[in-house]
Order: structure tokens, then sequence, then C-alpha cells
């Protein structure tokens, strides 16, 4: 599929259909962390399955909403679900959503995931902020013939995940209960957790947790310029890191078990960006 700015252009005609609010900050939200949208005032919501050319969550811990009401006093649309490689989308078509928000006139983004620590001093429950990624697996979601009206064909990628922003997102931490690093993320594109092997190569390599999601959308967003916030929560101790198999219901059980304090923690950042 050659995507063309009309393309996205037909999803955002659509939304402003049924919203009149122009969103200043794009969000979207990681495996279980949908209870940040119960933090949104004045809620409209739009099923991803009415949006024209958008797509559908697969994954039952993501909901399939476009949310848009204020957090914080500024207006947000926020994903409530989002799409990865092993769905089976493309890394072409997971451009989709940023580059809707984008056009919908979202000036900053933050996106949140469930990750798997590497870093020994990290633990389920901690928060790390993306200072950066590492992407050897699949292609890039700009493969393709380049939309001009997105960004230029090569594009600096060396500050993307935007310094202001990360220190922004570190002082709010100060009032947080919750634990805040900044490390690096590597994705890996699952839908399998990584063999103790790819985690012992990742920490080699300089990664502090490793996840399935994030980085297209990351990449998205630099290349049409919006700056970008990245969130992960360490829900579980990437494998091989403890003597036990890895499961979903650790990653879901943990992210629950934080909803609270992250949601809290969340609304603080985009109160201060
Ligand atoms: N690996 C990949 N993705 C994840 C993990 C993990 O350990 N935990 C939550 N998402």
């Amino acid at each position: 599929m050659a995507y063309t700015h009309e393309y996205f252009q037909t999803s955002a005609d659509y939304l402003r259909t049924r919203v009149s609010l122009t969103p200043e900050v794009g969000i979207v939200l990681g495996s279980c962390l949908g209870p940040f949208a119960q933090a949104i005032q004045d809620p409209v919501e739009v099923d991803y399955a009415d949006i024209p050319h958008f797509l559908l969550s697969t994954v039952s811990s993501h909901a399939g909403k476009l949310l848009f009401g204020t957090v914080a006093g500024k207006r947000v649309a926020c994903m409530s679900g989002r799409f990865h490689s092993y769905e089976g989308y493309s890394f072409e078509e997971l451009v989709i959503p940023i580059r809707v928000l984008k056009l919908l006139g979202v000036q900053s983004v933050i996106l949140t995931n469930a990750a798997g620590g590497i870093n020994t001093s990290y633990r389920p429950g901690d928060v790390m902020i993306l200072r950066d990624h590492i992407k050897l697996n699949g292609d890039s979601p700009l493969r393709g013939p380049n939309v001009e009206g997105f960004g230029p064909r090569f594009f600096d990628v060396s500050r993307m995940y935007t310094p202001e922003l990360r220190k922004r997102a570190l002082d709010c931490a100060k009032g947080s209960s919750l634990r805040v690093h900044e490390g690096t993320y590597m994705f890996f594109p699952g839908p399998q957790f990584e063999t103790p092997a790819e985690i012992r190569a990742a920490r080699m390599l300089g990664a502090d947790a490793v996840g399935m999601s994030t980085v297209t959308e990351a990449l998205t967003a630099a290349h049409c310029g919006l700056p970008l916030l990245a969130l992960s929560v360490i829900t579980n101790m990437a494998a091989g890191v403890l003597d036990q198999p890895l499961s979903a219901g650790e990653v879901d059980e943990t992210a629950e078990g934080i909803a609270g304090a992250f949601s809290d923690y969340m609304k603080a950042i985009v109160a201060a960006i």
C-alpha cells in the first residue's frame, strides 16, 4: 500500500465530524494502562472500527477506542489500545495513528507501554522514561514512498525522545510514589517473549528494558517533527533475569497494581508539558 497525505486526511476529517475539540497532546496507552482513560474529563469516545482507514485492536487488554477530552486542563486525544506488528500489521501500516493525531493538531505525543526489565536495578512496578531505543528487528515504519507533507525522506533521530519533555517527566517523578528511571528500550517483535539469550544480548547492547511496541509510533512522531515522551511501565523482569517463566498474567497484574499511581504520574506530566 502506497500511502498519500489524503489517505490519513480522510481519517482526520471523519474525526472532526465527531469531535469539535482540537487536541494539544496525543497519548497512546499501552497494555493494561487503560485506567488512565478514566482521568479524562468530559470524554468523547470514538471506536477505532468507525474511523475510515484506521486499524483495529486485536488484543483483549487494548480497548480499541480514541478518547477526546481534557486532563489537567489540557485537551487530549488518547488512544486506549494500540497496534503492534505481531497482530499482523505491516510496519508501514503502523504510521497511521500518529499521522492522524498530527493532522488533528496535536503538538506533542506521550507513548506508554508495558515492558520487561533488563537492568537488574529495576523492579516490577518501576517506570522508565525512554532516553533512546534500539530497533534491530523488522522494517522501519517510514519504509516506502515518503509522504513529504509529513517530513523528509531522511531524518535525524538522535534527539527524538525530546530532552525537555524527559526532564519535565523526571521532575514530575519527585511528587510520585513510583520509582522512575531513564533508560534505553529495545524493540522485539513478539508475540513470544524473548529468550534468555536474547535478553543477555540486549543487555550487552545497552538495553535497560524490552518490549513489543512504541518504536514505530516514536519514529513516526520523529518523522513529522512532533515532540515526544515515551514511558515504560516495568511489568516483569525480562526472560532469564529471574529463575521463573514469564506470563501475560504477571504483566497484567503489575500494570493493574500500579494503575492508580501511574495515572496520577501521567496527569502530572500532562499538566507540566
Ligand atoms: N518482553 C516483551 N514485551 C513485554 C515484556 C517482556 O518481557 N513485558 C511486557 N511487555
